[in-house]
């Protein structure tokens, strides 16, 4: 990993933080993108112990906010010559529904569209460092949901753990679409489960299932443990070449029938792009029509 840039969001706790400091450690130069200001600088000085010698970068950024995350993507990418990886990691559980400023459902907003608009925003930084990474942290709960494209935002019969478990769905969804579309650029993408793992998540959503997370974390594994996926996707030369798969436990996993319906992974992406204001026709110059 040295002499790799890599951003990543959500390091500044749990599974990110932990990833984000195993990389500094083989000797990457970490660029991180957090929210609050005393959480940023703690993770930067722990960066600066794990990779000594090395100026990592920290970014500050409200991920749920579109506007936001657009500004951050050109911000890094004005000042990053180069980017080698992109981790995309923020999450969040809300156990009651919330609209951020831009109208969308809290849960959709941090952890599906965050993905998308950085991703967008840094594409012509990853396609010209090619070969180049996208990964993104999903999860089993995306297992037994499906998306409803009348009502991506929730606004029906919400509930914060089906909620966060389409999120989980979306994520593995748009890294499908990302795979295709991006197929010859030499940027891959893949997604991840890394487990059941004890960390702040879940700590915040409020109410029975902040409870039921405390207690259910007592048999969940460590950081360090749930950690080894990313780190495995982001340095290991097994996978140069693999795109568009999920991983569990450094190994292609399968995700549920939902999660590989390429139909849903279109429309996923073309209603994400107008939510965003973006154009939906970021397919690599070089592509060639994927065959999976
Ligand atoms: N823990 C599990 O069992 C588990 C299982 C499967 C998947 N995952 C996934 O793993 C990822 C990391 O979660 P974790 O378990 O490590 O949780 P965590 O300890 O709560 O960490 C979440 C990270 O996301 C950041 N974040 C949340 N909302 C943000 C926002 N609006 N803008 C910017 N940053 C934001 C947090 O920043 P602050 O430090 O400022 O709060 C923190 O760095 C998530 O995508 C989650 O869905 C977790």
């Amino acid at each position: 990993m040295r002499g790799k840039v890599v951003v990543i969001t959500g390091a500044t706790s749990g599974i990110g933080q932990v990833a984000a400091e195993k990389l500094a450690g083989m000797g990457a130069r970490m660029v991180l993108v957090a929210r609050d200001k005393a959480r940023g600088e703690a993770a930067l000085a722990r960066l600066r112990e794990a990779g000594p010698g090395v100026s990592h970068g920290l970014y500050y950024a409200d991920l749920s906010r579109i506007a936001e995350t657009k500004r951050i993507a050109a911000t890094i990418a004005a000042v990053e010559p180069r980017i080698d990886l992109l981790i995309n990691n923020a999450g969040a559980l809300f156990g009651t529904r919330q609209l951020t400023e831009d109208g969308l459902e809290r849960t959709f907003a941090t952890n599906h569209m965050a993905y998308f608009v950085l991703t967008e925003g840094l594409r012509q930084r990853l396609w010209a460092s090619a070969p180049a990474r996208v990964i993104n942290t999903a999860s089993d709960a995306h297992k037994g949901n499906q998306l409803n494209f009348n009502d991506l935002q929730s606004a029906n019969n919400y509930s914060g753990f089906k909620v966060y478990g389409r999120s989980k769905l979306c994520n593995i969804l748009y890294t499908r679409e990302l795979a295709r579309r991006w197929a010859g650029s030499h940027v891959t993408a893949n997604t991840l489960h890394p487990g059941f793992v004890a960390t702040r998540f879940g700590d915040e959503s409020g109410g029975l299932f902040a409870f039921g997370v405390r207690v259910a974390k007592t048999f969940a594994i460590s950081p360090e443990k749930g950690a080894e996926t990313i780190v495995y996707l982001a340095s290991s030369n097994e996978v140069s070449t693999t795109s568009g798969s999920y991983f569990y436990k450094c190994r292609v996993a399968t995700p549920s029938r939902e999660a590989q319906d390429d139909a849903a992974a279109k429309r996923l992406w073309e209603e994400t792009a107008k939510l965003a204001g973006l154009p939906a026709g970021s397919t690599a110059p070089q592509a060639t029509p994927a065959s999976r």
